[in-house]
């Protein structure tokens, strides 16, 4: 099992506004400082990167994920191959989503029952089921440091009837998921997901229902499926005091840089999104004042690196004149190059808020951030 030491918690120390926490959670794979963010590497592979691109952007864990792992290349071969680790060479810690959200995101191919999920793959459409059992079964194979429940997922706007069915089903498949990996060792660590829509009621209901299982960590699901902004921070808000302070907490899916500065001030411990990296392929590449959209014509004989604070690979050696042609181009690099920026501007931003945690200025590191963006 893990261990997770919160070094500091703020929400403890009297300042109401400020709820940000330093921790450190110790896998078999390796240490993981939080507040951490993820990157996504759904089949088992960062899009573009490798493992040296990957650490030199300072990733401590990556995520896979489970959907798309089992139908390619599929368990026998990860089996075969002695795991996720071993398989893809990435040594350091790995988390697994259970596919709850990849059903929720192929909606019209899955069909959800007490049991579990009946669907379709998206690859060759064929019929296949996932158990709460079976989600943990394929996890344990895939051999990652932090396993996800099988969880159900609801968009944005569903109704309350919708919500509480979504979020009944996940507490059963929970406690159901949980009492597999009990009985069959225990092995890495397993994390329910809090789900409950944009309902404060049923997120409190959600998080009482969970936290009566003795999971290693929690995660907060079910946001930024298409509410506004103010509403997914209203439900984090509401939800991470419910958690306990003593467990990491996970917000799945989110978000923007600025999400990430907002969340970790309420008391968020780890994040995932595949914004950093797919924005990147979309040419659109994040810097301390805001965004760069690298195709836009201003940018044509441009010789200044994407941001001048970077220290990433990228940003020491190419132009953003150069970054635009190799887009426009569609030359591969472009991928690349683009990809090790925004993660390494990520990565570094979660250094820079434990760092600022560490030394006690989080709420004066929040204002500056913000201020930089106004002031563009
Ligand atoms: N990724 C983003 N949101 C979710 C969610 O609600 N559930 C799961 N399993 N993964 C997610
Ligand atoms: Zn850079």
């Amino acid at each position: 099992m893990l261990t997770f030491d919160l070094i500091k918690d703020n929400s403890k120390s009297g300042n109401g506004r400020d709820r940000s926490r330093l921790g450190r959670i110790t896998t078999d794979h390796g240490i993981i400082e939080t507040p951490i963010f993820m990157p996504v590497g759904t089949v088992g592979s960062v899009k573009a990167v490798s493992k040296e691109d990957l650490e030199h952007c300072g990733a401590q864990i990556i995520l896979g994920n489970t959907y798309h792992l089992y139908l390619r290349p599929g368990c026998e071969v990860i089996e075969a191959m002695k795991g996720l680790h071993a398989f893809t060479a990435w040594d350091k810690p790995m988390l697994t989503d259970s596919g709850g959200f990849q059903f929720f995101s192929l909606a019209k191919l899955a069909k959800f029952t007490d049991e579990g999920v009946h669907f379709q793959s998206h690859i060759d459409g064929s019929r296949h089921f996932f158990s709460p059992e079976r989600a943990v079964e394929i996890q344990m194979i895939l051999g990652s440091d932090i396993m996800m429940s099988l969880d159900w997922c609801q968009g944005h706007p569903a109704t309350d009837q919708q919500v509480a069915e979504a979020l009944n089903k996940t507490t059963a498949w929970a406690k159901r998921g949980f009492d597999f990996w009990q009985e069959n060792g225990a092995v890495n660590n397993l994390f329910g997901i809090v789900q409950g829509g944009m309902i404060k009621e049923l997120r409190s209901l959600s998080a009482e229902q969970l936290t009566a299982i003795n999971f290693p960590g929690f995660a907060i699901g079910g946001l930024s499926v298409g509410e506004p902004t103010e509403v997914m921070y209203e439900m984090a808000d509401h939800t991470l005091p419910l958690l306990p302070s003593q467990k990491p907490r996970y917000i799945m899916g989110v978000g923007t840089p600025e999400n990430l500065v907002t969340l970790v001030g309420m008391g968020c411990d780890m994040f995932d999104c595949v914004m950093p990296s797919r924005n990147a392929r979309n040419g659109q590449l994040f810097t301390h004042t805001g965004t760069v959209n690298i195709p836009n014509a201003k940018y044509k004989t441009d010789e200044r690196p994407i941001d001048e604070t970077c220290g990433c690979y990228t940003c020491r050696n190419y132009s953003r004149a150069y970054l635009r042609h190799l887009y426009k181009s569609r030359e591969l690099l472009s991928y690349r190059l683009n990809t090790i920026h925004n993660l390494y501007y990520y990565l570094d931003l979660m250094a820079k808020m434990r760092h600022a945690i560490k030394e006690d200025r989080f709420p004066e590191f929040q204002q500056q951030f913000f201020k930089m963006r106004q002031d563009q």
